[in-house]
């Protein structure tokens, strides 16, 4: 299972196909410093990784639609004691014969390979701050090239990354899968375990025993009040016993994520609150699944959800008055302000065209088959909240699940990942 050589060959065709005489040219990632000569896990750039499949830090990948080279790669050079302390190197040869490059080249030949493409060229290309190329590349391009015009392949590339391919579909699957075992296996557990750090080394066990080693994320495991921090992810707490515990993490495999969220109470009991609480957001969660097809927009099913919080936070008394007052006046923003999900692919966040401030909350375009976007509403009542009941403060419960639109609705990839009151407490 895995992307075939033809398919990385079809993305550029794409790409190639849309580019008229202009060259495109893109970054790889690098290596992040995160003390003396120990560096961060490396992660391959996605728009990098899904035009060539290609995984080593320092790259530059060329598109030229009119040249005799329509894929160009310029890499690391083979270094053997580079590769005996830090391993092995593809270098320009062996890009060449493992990821279909036309040609390929080292970083140190950048400028004997760029700048005869460069001339008289309008060019489409970013910057990255911090590549060891990236100074050099844009010193050849202000002075070689005719201009830098908006990038509309990267658009593009955004575009092709949004649908995805069944080759895709089955990666993404898979990560589901083994992330949705890994959240029932913490549940299972749970109630033997004591502290957020062992719930958050059983996921991360689960996930490693099925050899899926990387996180797509930094999981969040909060127990208690700190699951009414959206984004916490500290994970040193003990639980306490009536604690409810919110999880929401996801492994990737062969660099496409999972993205899921799950709360049960640390010993296995729901209070009477969590438990109102609880249904309200399942009750959410599951109309919104529910209406994930073609033609929708995650506006429509933001708004779903905003409506939806804001009759069962009525029901329970925590909302008050008129519903209409209620929805206009966005009384349930205190309790629910993030949005209502997002695309998710190569990247857990993926692109989607949008701003950060649009995501989720946009109508710009409509869900099409082959996207997979998140469903994740949740209901947080901070500590400090002083206008409910003591009682209700410091829950904290958000449900997510990964999405695929399919031609006549939706299919939850996530579905094995238990979420219902019953089986959670089972
Ligand atoms: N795990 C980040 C998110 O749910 O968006
Ligand atoms: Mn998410
Ligand atoms: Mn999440």
């Amino acid at each position: 299972m895995s992307i075939s050589a033809a398919e990385f060959g079809t993305r550029r065709k794409k790409i190639l196909d849309n580019l008229g005489d202009n060259l495109f040219l893109l970054f790889s990632n690098f290596e992040h410093q995160k003390n003396s000569d120990v560096h961060f896990d490396f992660r391959q750039d996605s728009s990098f990784y899904y035009l060539t499949g290609f995984t080593e830090p320092d790259s530059l990948l060329i598109l030229d639609p009119i040249g005799v080279d329509n894929f160009i790669l310029i890499v690391r050079p083979k270094d053997r004691t580079k590769e005996i302390w830090e391993g092995f190197r593809y270098g320009p040869q062996g890009v060449v014969e493992s990821f279909q490059a036309d040609t390929a080249w080292t970083i140190n030949e950048v400028d004997k390979v760029l700048k005869p493409l460069l001339q008289s060229r309008n060019v489409q290309f970013v910057s990255k701050e911090g590549h060891p190329l990236n100074d050099k590349v844009k010193a050849l391009v202000g002075t070689h090239a005719k201009a830098v015009v908006p990038n509309t392949a990267y658009t593009e590339l955004h575009r092709l990354r949004q649908v995805k391919s069944e080759a895709e579909l089955n990666l993404m699957r898979h990560a589901a899968k083994i992330s949705s075992e890994a959240h029932n296996k913490i549940m299972l557990e749970a109630p033997e375990l004591n502290s957020e750090s062992k719930l958050e080394a059983t996921f991360k066990f689960s996930c490693s025993m099925a050899d899926a080693r990387d996180q797509a994320y930094p999981p969040i495991v909060a127990s208690g009040k700190n699951a009414t921090c959206l984004h916490y992810n500290v994970n040193n707490q003990k639980t306490g016993e009536q604690d409810l515990v919110l999880v929401d993490a996801g492994c990737s495999w062969q660099n496409y994520a999972s993205d899921i969220t799950r709360c049960f109470p640390a010993k296995g009991k729901f209070t009477e609150e969590q438990r109102k609480i609880y249904q309200a957001v399942l009750t959410t969660q599951k109309k919104c699944v529910e209406a994930v097809k073609p033609g929708i927009s995650m506006k429509e099913i933001h708004q779903l959800a905003c409506e939806s919080i804001t009759k069962e936070l009525m029901d329970i008394g925590l909302i008050k008055g008129d519903f209409d007052k209620a929805i206009e006046a966005k009384a349930y923003f205190e309790f629910f302000p993030h949005n209502i999900g997002h695309h998710i692919g190569l990247d857990v966040h993926d692109c989607d065209g949008l701003s950060m401030e649009e995501r989720g909350r946009s109508d710009k375009y409509k869900l099409q088959p082959g996207m997979v976007v998140t469903i994740e509403p949740g209901i947080y009542i901070q500590p400090d909240n002083k206008d409910v009941d003591a009682k209700w403060r410091g829950i904290g419960i958000r449900i997510e699940d990964d999405v695929l639109v399919t031609e006549y609705g939706y299919e939850n990839l996530t579905i094995a990942a238990l979420k219902e009151l019953s089986d959670i407490e089972r």
